[in-house]
């Protein structure tokens, strides 16, 4: 066995705590003054900064390790080099209140990609370096050594994997690949913090997205093939790492607790609750708004989740005519109705265009799905909603209802309303909801909700909020549902999906007792129809490989 061998600071196994701005960490409603500029020196961003970090920092301020806490070190901002503002002043502004509120003594640092170095470092703030393991870490750290020429290296994101856009590939980092990186960087005495050790699930409305060329919405679930499985279980990946480790650092000894239980149950068989249409008094009983032109979810406060848009046909439109928003400005799907028909969905970066006709007076429903907020590189100001009036032809369409949705409340409070079971969806259905009641044994566990044949959508169990499921796109066919979520036996659980697009002939689920991430059977999701052809787009898949 190897020498064990000190390690530089901070220590491998004292995790550096990420304080704000991690990805993904800015409230929505800095956007609603449009013309702000985030992550700048821009006056107004910096008033919510230094109100959020003047109650923060003062409550962390205990914990620091020269007053006897846990907290070794503190990072300024995350990967701000990354950013296209590459503001200098902001950068001083941050560091001269963390070092205001906090002192002299603890460690501050910056944390950066390669190509983030020249505007994400700053004097006074320890620059660290992020990288994987197919990296050249001999390159990067003699990067880091660029800007600190004495002090630990330091990788300050190790990715122990990677997470999962929709619609592509799943992502995976090998134990071997893993465990060798981190075993030369440890070699060097390098000091490392593993990204992520546990990514866990993107619950509700919460994923971010990336952008690379176009928009990338990331998966509910973020398991990022990490060492501690979504599920919180160790993987094989945590003992090969705990092995490495060992070599340089005593490790404690002792039994990890064991993967928690797991459960299968089903299939079972959803029941049709109604059209969301038809339950819009109740998912927006304030009413709409009115406006000529459309509004963004930021401009009424609709930080998450849906809003439905909803204007009048002016004149009969008897030919197949060109709907669509210039400027891709469907932020980020649009599931359009006329009186109540599904029409089809736009998409940003994707499908531009859906063909409509439809009788003067008609009601055109366009029902907006924020799919996340981009939460790394160069844009951040992502405003969701209708950003541009759509037009019909030639025809700007004005004179809108907004109408901000809660479908969060009422799944977690209606009795539904008994609508005829009798009452046979349409297909594709829209966006439409169903659901069930099941029970669970008291030995029951975590488990995975599948969903089979579902096309894309939310889903709820017990009125929380699982997230996003698409199985039409994948990889992702699963949902982690952990144990707490589900009552004890006896009791009913209650499973709710709002279906946006098209429900399958058998309308069933299941819950199985491990994870389906990597689905390439679904994995290219295209319309068969180009953008330039006059009629209703259907859906189509190929399969993959
Ligand atoms: C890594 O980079 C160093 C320095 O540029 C170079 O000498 C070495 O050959 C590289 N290693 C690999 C495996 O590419
Ligand atoms: C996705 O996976 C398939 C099958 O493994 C492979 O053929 C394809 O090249 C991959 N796509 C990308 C973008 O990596
Ligand atoms: C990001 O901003 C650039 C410049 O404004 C723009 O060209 C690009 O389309 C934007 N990307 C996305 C995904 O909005
Ligand atoms: C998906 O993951 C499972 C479980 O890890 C594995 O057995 C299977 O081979 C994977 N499938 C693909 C296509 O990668």
């Amino acid at each position: 066995m190897a020498p064990k061998k000190p390690l530089g600071l901070p220590s491998l196994l004292l995790l550096p705590l990420t304080l704000l701005l991690p990805q993904g960490g800015l409230p929505a409603w800095l956007l609603r003054k449009p013309n702000i500029r985030l992550r700048t020196s821009d006056p107004d961003f910096l008033a919510a900064v230094d109100s959020w970090f003047k109650v923060l920092l003062p409550k962390i301020y205990p914990w620091l390790y020269h007053n006897g806490g846990n907290i070794i070190s503190i990072q300024v901002e995350n990967e701000y080099g990354s950013y296209r503002a590459c503001d200098f002043s902001y950068m001083r502004h941050l560091a001269g209140l963390f070092r205001a509120l906090l002192g002299e003594k603890i460690l501050l640092f910056t944390t950066d990609g390669p190509e983030g170095l020249k505007c994400g470092s700053l004097n006074g703030l320890y620059t660290t370096i992020d990288f994987g393991p197919a990296e050249n870490m001999t390159q990067l750290f003699a990067l880091q050594r660029l800007y600190e020429p004495h002090g630990p290296l330091v990788n300050s994101e190790y990715y122990t994997g990677w997470l999962d856009y929709w619609g592509q590939n799943h992502s995976t980092r090998s134990v071997r690949a893993v465990t060798v990186g981190l075993e030369n960087m440890l070699k060097l005495g390098a000091s490392v913090n593993m990204y992520m050790f546990h990514g866990g699930t993107n619950f509700g409305y919460w994923n971010g997205a990336d952008e690379k060329g176009r928009f990338l919405p990331i998966t509910t679930s973020y398991d990022y093939d990490a060492p501690i499985s979504e599920a919180g279980d160790a993987t094989p990946k945590l003992f090969a790492l705990r092995n490495v480790i060992s070599q340089f650092q005593e490790i404690p000894l002792g039994p990890l607790p064991p993967p928690s239980p797991k459960m299968m149950l089903g299939p079972l068989t959803l029941y049709l609750d109604g059209y969301l249409l038809d339950f819009l008094h109740f998912l927006c009983p304030q009413g709409p708004i009115y406006s000529m032109l459309p509004m963004t979810f930021e401009a009424v406060k609709q930080d998450l989740g849906f809003m439905l848009y909803r204007t009048h046909l002016s004149h009969t439109v008897f030919e197949p005519t060109q709907f669509w928003v210039p400027n891709n400005g469907v932020h980020d799907r649009a599931y359009v109705m006329v009186d109540g028909v599904f029409q089809g969905v736009l998409e940003r970066n994707t499908k531009h265009k859906l063909f409509l006709t439809g009788k003067m007076g008609a009601k055109l429903d366009v029902l907006l799905e924020n799919m996340g907020r981009l939460s790394f590189g160069s844009n951040n100001s992502d405003f969701k909603g209708l950003l541009e009036a759509p037009l019909l032809g030639q025809t700007i369409l004005t004179q809108w209802l907004m109408f901000p949705l809660k479908i969060d409340k009422l799944v977690k409070w209606w009795l539904p309303l008994q609508l005829p079971k009798s009452l046979h969806p349409q297909t594709p259905s829209g966006p439409t909801f169903y659901s069930t009641t099941f029970s669970i044994l008291d030995s029951g566990g975590d488990t995975f909700l599948f969903l089979p044949g579902w096309t894309k959508g939310q889903v709820w169990i017990n009125g929380f909020n699982l997230g996003r499921y698409w199985t039409k796109r994948g990889p992702q066919q699963t949902l982690y549902v952990p144990r707490p979520l589900l009552f004890p036996s006896g009791a009913l659980n209650k499973i709710t999906l709002l279906e946006l697009e098209n429900v399958p002939p058998e309308p069933q689920i299941q819950f199985l007792d491990s994870p389906i991430l990597n689905s390439t059977l679904h994995k290219t999701y295209i319309y068969s129809l180009s953008d330039d052809t006059p009629s209703a787009p259907q859906p189509m898949e190929l399969s993959g490989h």
